[in-house]
């Protein structure tokens, strides 16, 4: 249902942006040259390859969730898959129709929730779906009786004709929701559609969402909560600065988890002799070391952890601070990336 082959988009250095208009006044001054230097030579200094060459493939009903960390290119790639990013080379496919090429159709049949709710906020919670329904050729009343039907789904139809500035932010994102369906597409892209929700709204939005999934949808969503995306996700890709590091079901990454648990030490002296003693433990498997902090791959769980402690103060450092990870997507992620997700 959705393939990209080879995506890499590389984005002008914000410097070299700037820098173009830096240079005079004169109105001819402010042409920005040096961005389109950095965007022909992704090498050029400073210019951020956001996607580096990634491969996907989402099946048709499926619930893909593409998890990273902050800047990993989420973002990005739902950009060019809903035609709103240009890619700089490479392709991507949704419902056979190419992106870039087919652009108008590819809209046609995808809705779309971005990260951040953007209604329009001169109109009120009706009036905005009807207006989306016009840009996709519905009439009015046609638009206005698919939009209520869909407020009542989603439990706003008592705010249909309220300012969007008076729904909460869950509601905001409900309404969002209820755009992207309103044309009736077969794909829906969800950009961290539960950031900012409280866990209540958090969990109502999962009911909709899964709803949508037993209706038969493609669903593409991002999101920072390994959670929700092991609760609701068919499969995960996991990506970190614009590259695939893994993509399975959520149980096969959870088996593909170092067997380890993470033992994170926050440590007060010289770390690095620390370290060291701790790679002496046994049942230590590995240690990283970060500046004042340990982390320590445990293959006995937290019984390594008066060891560690010891191997710490032989060292003549002192432990702070212990924090303990079983083997989880979590770890697997840490392993994977070397940061956690939040
Ligand atoms: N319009 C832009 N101009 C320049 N750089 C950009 C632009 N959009 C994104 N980037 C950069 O591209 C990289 C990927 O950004 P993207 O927004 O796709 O990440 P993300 O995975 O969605 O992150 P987050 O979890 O913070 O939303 C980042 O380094 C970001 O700074
Ligand atoms: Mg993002």
């Amino acid at each position: 249902m959705i393939e990209t082959r080879q995506l890499r988009k590389v984005y002008a250095a914000p410097a070299a942006r700037r820098g173009a208009g830096a240079h005079g006044t004169s109105p001819r001054s402010t042409l920005p040259v040096s961005a389109p230097a950095a965007a022909r030579n992704p090498r050029a200094s400073g210019s951020i390859a956001a996607l580096d060459g990634l491969d996907l493939q989402v099946r048709e009903g499926e619930f893909f969730g593409l998890l990273g960390p902050n800047g990993a290119g989420k973002t990005t790639t739902i950009g060019i898959l809903t035609t709103r990013v240009r890619a700089t080379s490479g392709e991507a496919f949704v419902a056979g129709l190419d992106v870039a090429a087919q652009d108008v159709a590819v809209r046609r049949r995808i809705g779309v929730v971005p990260q951040r709710p953007n209604p329009d906020r001169g109109l009120n919670v009706i009036e905005n779906l009807a207006f989306h329904g016009a840009y996709f050729g519905l009439g009015q009343a046609e638009a206005e009786r698919r939009g209520m039907a869909l407020l009542e789904k989603f439990e706003i139809g008592d705010k249909a004709t309220s300012k969007v500035d008076e729904l909460s932010g869950g509601q905001q994102q409900r309404l969002m929701i209820a755009r992207a369906l309103l044309h009736e597409p077969r794909v829906i892209f969800l950009d961290e559609p539960t950031v900012g929700l409280d866990p209540q709204a958090r969990l109502a939005l999962w009911d909709v969402l899964r709803a949508l999934h037993r209706e038969g949808r493609t669903i593409v969503m991002t999101t920072h909560y390994m959670q929700e995306a092991d609760e609701l996700c068919d499969r995960l890709a996991i990506v970190d600065r614009g590259k695939l590091l893994a993509c399975d079901t959520p149980a096969a990454l959870r088996a593909q988890a170092p067997g380890a648990t993470l033992i994170d030490l926050a440590v007060d002296g010289d770390a690095a002799a620390a370290a060291e003693r701790c790679r002496l433990v046994d049942g230590v498997s590995r240690v990283d070391a970060t500046g004042p902090d340990l982390r320590a791959h445990s293959e006995r769980g937290g019984e390594a952890i008066p060891a560690l402690i010891r191997a710490v103060e032989d060292a003549g450092a002192r432990v702070q601070n212990i924090n303990l990870s079983k083997p989880s997507l979590e770890t697997l992620f840490i392993s994977l990336t070397g940061r956690k997700l939040d």
